[in-house]
């Protein structure tokens, strides 16, 4: 029985993971499979919520009741998140996004017969996570960010939280058949005063609701 302490509460929530185009049928993406976002969305539809999810090459079935925008790459998943953020009391950034794309997608497909392989040359994709957290379309909105770490999980997600700006990250350890695709997470959630809770492995859906209760929490101390 969960409550229905989302209600009245916009939600705008990022899922899947990006691609980046290299040629017509090739591009540079990562393992996500939107579980967690998803999870996301569900929960807070649940606890009562308007939801919004821009969901990056995801295919699961959609949220029953959430507004779902479909995008491909980083680039269009800014420009939906941009749109879509003024509105929305909380944005959760659960998407995996390429920090890099290649400079030049071609426009045909890349031949290999008797050509060298050649390298893609890379540029770096802006940082949607910062850009959101340090310039809030109102001073209430709150910002939960992931960050995917390979080692030194809590040191490299403290220096993620202080460098992004977000109120919230939620940290987990990546590689090895953990986080990405998986339906149950262990992660900690790093909050800007300094706290940390660790939440032990879960169910995806399980992780987001504790998530949304320290959002719940945050919301009603800013209140009082
Ligand atoms: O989708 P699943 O299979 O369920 O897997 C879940 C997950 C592993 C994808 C999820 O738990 C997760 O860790 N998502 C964030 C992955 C990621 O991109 O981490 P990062 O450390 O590279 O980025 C940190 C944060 O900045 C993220 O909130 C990301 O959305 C954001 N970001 C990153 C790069 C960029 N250019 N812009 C961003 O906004």
């Amino acid at each position: 029985n969960l409550p229905a302490d989302l209600r009245g509460c916009r939600v705008l929530i990022t899922a899947g993971g990006t691609r980046e185009p290299i040629d017509p049928v090739r591009y540079l993406g990562n393992h996500s499979s939107g579980r967690q976002g998803y999870a996301f969305a569900e929960t807070a539809l649940a606890r009562g919520a308007e939801v919004t999810v821009v969901s990056a090459n995801v295919t699961l079935p959609d949220p029953a009741g959430a507004t779902v925008r479909r995008v491909g790459s980083a680039a269009e998943l800014r420009e939906a998140v941009l749109q879509e953020r003024s509105g929305a009391d909380v944005i959760v950034m659960a998407a995996a996004v390429a920090d890099f794309r290649p400079v030049n997608s071609a426009e045909g497909k890349l031949k290999k017969d008797g050509a060298q392989p050649q390298p893609v040359a890379l540029a770096q994709n802006p940082d949607i996570l910062a850009e959101i957290s340090q310039d809030r379309t109102h001073s209430s909105q709150v910002v939960v960010g992931f960050a995917a770490e390979t080692e030194d999980v809590l040191g490299n997600g403290r220096s993620k939280l202080a460098a992004k700006g977000c109120d919230l990250l939620v940290v987990n350890r990546v590689g090895e058949g953990r986080a990405f695709g998986t339906t149950d997470n262990q992660v900690a959630v790093l909050s800007a005063d300094g706290s940390v809770a660790d939440i032990p492995l879960s169910e995806k859906a399980d992780i987001a609701d504790r998530v949304w209760d320290s959002v719940v929490e945050r919301v009603t101390n800013d209140a009082s």
